[in-house]
């Protein structure tokens, strides 16, 4: 057993009954704009606010030894919204790079992106390869970040590369397996994540991880993003491991002959 996982057992109240302690968290930030509405502030404000709330989620994942964070930060639908909304979130999204990233960096944390990203404007696409860069050899936390991100896309993406392959001769269709297409998606190394929590009171994917999320546990907690901290992130695990993941077999108990 690695040190990492023996630091998150112990910091989330050791191996319990049900499952252990999750590898990989995905969060669904939602709720900025409903936070902002009840204290009849702006929007921008509720994003702003939801930035502190990643700050500290992020923080609180490293205290508890989660290794892999993945959080939806702008979804290939977010461009339906209102110009100046999306210029607030793309403001949000620079400064939080240009003035977080040597913490991040000084904290260990690898930071990943999945999403599309030729599309992107030239100076957010350079600020997220230089993150990555920047990070690259970080042993800590592995924070990835979903930007211009949507599930059915990233399987389209795949699909084209593997087509392209078949086309060029390399690839025989009948050898494209489930194993294939999850090699050719954003960030193949990641493993699935084992837990996913969408804030808000929403109980909905939103086109999120739709194909890593198989056999994901969902957590839905009634709090807006800004208001989620670490006691929420470890109300939310605790939840998640009184779950049984049985993945399509049987419970332990009645594995048996
Ligand atoms: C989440 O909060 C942030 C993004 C989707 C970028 P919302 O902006 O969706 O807030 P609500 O759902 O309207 O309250
Ligand atoms: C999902 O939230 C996207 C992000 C959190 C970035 P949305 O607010 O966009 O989702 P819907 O529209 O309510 O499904
Ligand atoms: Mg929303």
């Amino acid at each position: 057993m690695s040190t990492a996982v023996t630091t998150s057992e112990a910091a989330l109240g050791g191996p319990g009954p049900g499952c252990a302690a999750p590898r990989h968290v995905a969060v669904i930030m939602d709720g900025n704009g409903r936070w902002a509405a009840q204290r009849g502030l702006p929007r921008r404000e509720g994003h702003r606010r939801g930035v502190e709330a990643l700050r500290r989620t992020v923080r609180a994942a490293g205290a508890l030894g989660i290794g892999i964070l993945t959080i939806f930060s702008f979804s290939s639908e977010n461009w339906s919204r209102p110009p100046s909304e999306i210029s607030d979130l793309m403001g949000l999204l620079r400064r939080f790079i240009r003035n977080d990233l040597v913490d991040l960096h000084k904290s260990n944390v690898k930071v990943r992106v999945i999403g599309e990203r030729t599309t992107l404007s030239p100076d957010i696409a350079g600020l997220l390869r230089e993150a990555e860069d920047l990070t690259r050899a970080n042993t800590g936390l592995v924070l990835v970040v979903a930007f211009n991100y949507g599930s059915r896309q990233e399987i389209a993406r795949a699909a084209q590369r593997l087509a392209a392959e078949v086309a060029a001769g390399r690839l025989a269709p009948e050898a494209i397996t489930a194993e294939l297409i999850s090699s050719r998606l954003d960030a193949p190394d990641i493993p699935d994540p084992d837990l996913i929590i969408r804030t808000s009171g929403e109980q909905r994917l939103s086109n999120f991880l739709l194909w890593q999320a198989a056999y994901s546990e969902l957590v839905f907690v009634p709090l807006y993003w800004p208001e989620f901290d670490q006691a929420a992130l470890e109300g939310a695990i605790a939840e998640y491991r009184r779950r049984e993941r049985r993945f399509g077999g049987l419970a332990a108990a009645g594995a048996g002959p």
